[in-house]
């Protein structure tokens, strides 16, 4: 008992070292991070305009960015299901012949490839004509930003793609995801602003991992143009996932075309990577876009972000296993076994829908009305939609696999109604 206070003291004197120690470290901490920082930009900065769209003159200043940003214009691969190799999908997928008849993807469809042949690509696809409203380009190119600020958004977008676009010579580069000023990342693209605003979100209140994944979502996304203006607008008032986005063009009769075979009104998903990522465990565990398609190499004393982006399957080690400790072939393997499961019941999905679409022409060929035929269509819209936003989608189910499979399990389920709806039709109208 009588050592007590001495015990006290002692305790005492463990929390206050304890104190400093934490205080010291966290100092040190604090020097390394800014050393760091520091680092990251050169002593000699020379400055970049407010409005510089050629990625070499920034490329002056950070020259690990530039180096690997001229990367993606290598052809590494294809991957099991993607990559880099600029194939023919309507070679490759035939049934796609059917599925977008009477529409512009049926004449010409290519898998995609690096930011650095954005603007070559677009412009020698042959979806693209005299008549291409220039919202086409918006996602092609840094001079986009240029000419927004001039003319407007709303001028922007109602000029033809053939006057402005065509005429355009940078593809994806620096200014699309930078302040010029500070480095930061930046998204100056309208649609997505708007889509934000009008869901009650503040971008300026992003976190930078948020940030992280919004360069990439205002031009990895289901979109369509508004009204004759041709106004990009992406659908997401009600929700990002595939139904609340369907809700919405029901809501507002949108339609992309006319299915040419069974005259269904068909909406063409684009590629929705960040509403079908939104859904997936990697986003509820904030892994952003940049994890694993920009992921950190460590170039001398600091950490960079490597600007070779492109399937993450031609670069495991530092795309995966800074996360994950299974080794190189097992986690090829994960991606490979989600993609097949996905890809299967995929093609399911294909020969129900074509199925449909073949029900509904008999029934209609033997004298069945635009008014009979109704329900029969729009449950092949229903069908359709459902499956593009998974085949439209870069990852073949990867970047969310569940909802992947619910939201092909529903499409078949939507094209054998339409299909049984549609031969109904068809013994009615051929036992009158
Ligand atoms: C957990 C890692 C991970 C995250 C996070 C992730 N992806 Fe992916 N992504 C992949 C994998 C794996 C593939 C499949 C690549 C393949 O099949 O070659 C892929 C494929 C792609 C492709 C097609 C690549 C190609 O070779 O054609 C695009 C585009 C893409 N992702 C964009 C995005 C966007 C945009 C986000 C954020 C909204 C995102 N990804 C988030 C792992 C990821
Ligand atoms: C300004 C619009 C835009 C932004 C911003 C953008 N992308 Fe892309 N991305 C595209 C386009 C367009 C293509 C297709 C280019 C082609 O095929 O010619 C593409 C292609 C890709 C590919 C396929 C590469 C390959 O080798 O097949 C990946 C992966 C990808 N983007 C990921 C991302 C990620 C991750 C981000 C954010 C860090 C991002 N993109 C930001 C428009 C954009
Ligand atoms: C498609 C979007 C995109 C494009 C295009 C792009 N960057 Fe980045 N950049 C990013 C992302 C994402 C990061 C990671 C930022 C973070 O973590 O805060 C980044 C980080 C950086 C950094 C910080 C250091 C590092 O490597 O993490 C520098 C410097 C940089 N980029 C320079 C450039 C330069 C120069 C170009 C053009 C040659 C360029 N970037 C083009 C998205 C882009
Ligand atoms: C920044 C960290 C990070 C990166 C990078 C990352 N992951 Fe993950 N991954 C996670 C987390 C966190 C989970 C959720 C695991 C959990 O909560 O148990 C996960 C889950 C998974 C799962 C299980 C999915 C499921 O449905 O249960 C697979 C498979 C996977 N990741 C593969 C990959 C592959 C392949 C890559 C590279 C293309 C990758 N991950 C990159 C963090 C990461």
């Amino acid at each position: 008992m009588a050592n007590q206070p001495l015990n006290k003291k002692y305790i005492l004197l463990f929390f206050l070292t304890a104190i400093v120690t934490v205080a010291i470290t966290l100092l040190l901490v604090n020097i390394f991070e800014k050393k760091q920082e520091a680092t990251l930009y050169p002593s000699v900065f020379k400055p970049v305009g407010e409005f510089e769209i050629d990625p070499k003159v920034w490329g002056q200043n950070f020259p690990f960015e530039y180096d690997t940003y001229l990367q993606t214009q290598n052809d590494t691969s294809p991957t099991f299901y993607h990559g880099s190799k600029k194939f023919q999908k309507l070679e490759k997928y035939p049934n796609l012949l059917t599925l977008f008849a009477g529409y512009a993807f049926e004449k010409d469809y290519t898998e995609d490839r690096g930011h650095y042949w954005s603007l070559t690509d677009v412009k020698g696809t042959l979806r693209v004509n005299e008549k291409t409203p220039n919202t086409c380009i918006t996602c092609k190119s840094p001079q986009v930003l240029v000419d927004m600020e001039k003319m407007g958004p709303e001028n922007f977008y109602k000029a033809m793609f053939k006057d402005v676009g065509a005429n355009y010579t940078q593809a994806i580069a620096c200014l699309d995801c930078h302040d010029p000023k500070t480095m930061e990342l930046r998204v100056k693209r309208p649609a997505f602003l708007e889509a934000l605003q009008r869901r009650g979100i503040d971008i300026t209140k992003a976190t930078r991992q948020e940030m992280r994944t919004y360069v990439c979502a205002q031009c990895h996304v289901e979109y369509y143009f508004k009204g004759d203006g041709k106004y990009l607008t992406f659908p997401w008032d009600k929700g990002l996932n595939v139904d609340s986005i369907e809700a919405y063009y029901d809501q507002i009769a949108f339609t992309d075309w006319a299915h040419t075979v069974d005259g269904a009104p068909i909406i063409k998903m684009q590629h929705p990577d960040y509403e079908l990522w939104s859904s997936g465990i990697h986003a509820k565990s904030g892994v952003s876009c940049a994890d694993c398609h920009m992921p950190y190499e460590r170039e001398g004393s600091v950490k960079v972000s490597t600007h070779w982006i492109r399937s993450p399957l031609t670069n495991v080690n530092n795309a995966c296993q800074t996360c994950h400790k299974w080794d190189e072939a097992e986690l090829t393997n994960r991606v490979k076994t989600i993609q097949d499961r996905t890809y299967e019941i995929l093609l399911k999905t294909e020969i129900a829908i074509m199925d449909a679409i073949n029900a509904i022409k008999k029934a209609k060929e033997s004298g069945a009305t635009d008014e009979q035929l109704k329900n029969a269509r729009y449950l092949h819209r229903r069908a359709q939609l459902r499956w593009d936003f998974i085949a439209a989608e870069n990852s073949m189910g990867f970047h969310s696999p569940q909802e992947s499979l619910r939201i092909l399990g529903n499409a078949v389920d939507y094209a054998r109604q339409s299909q049984i709806e549609a031969e109904r039709l068809l013994k009615n109208v051929v036992m009158k």
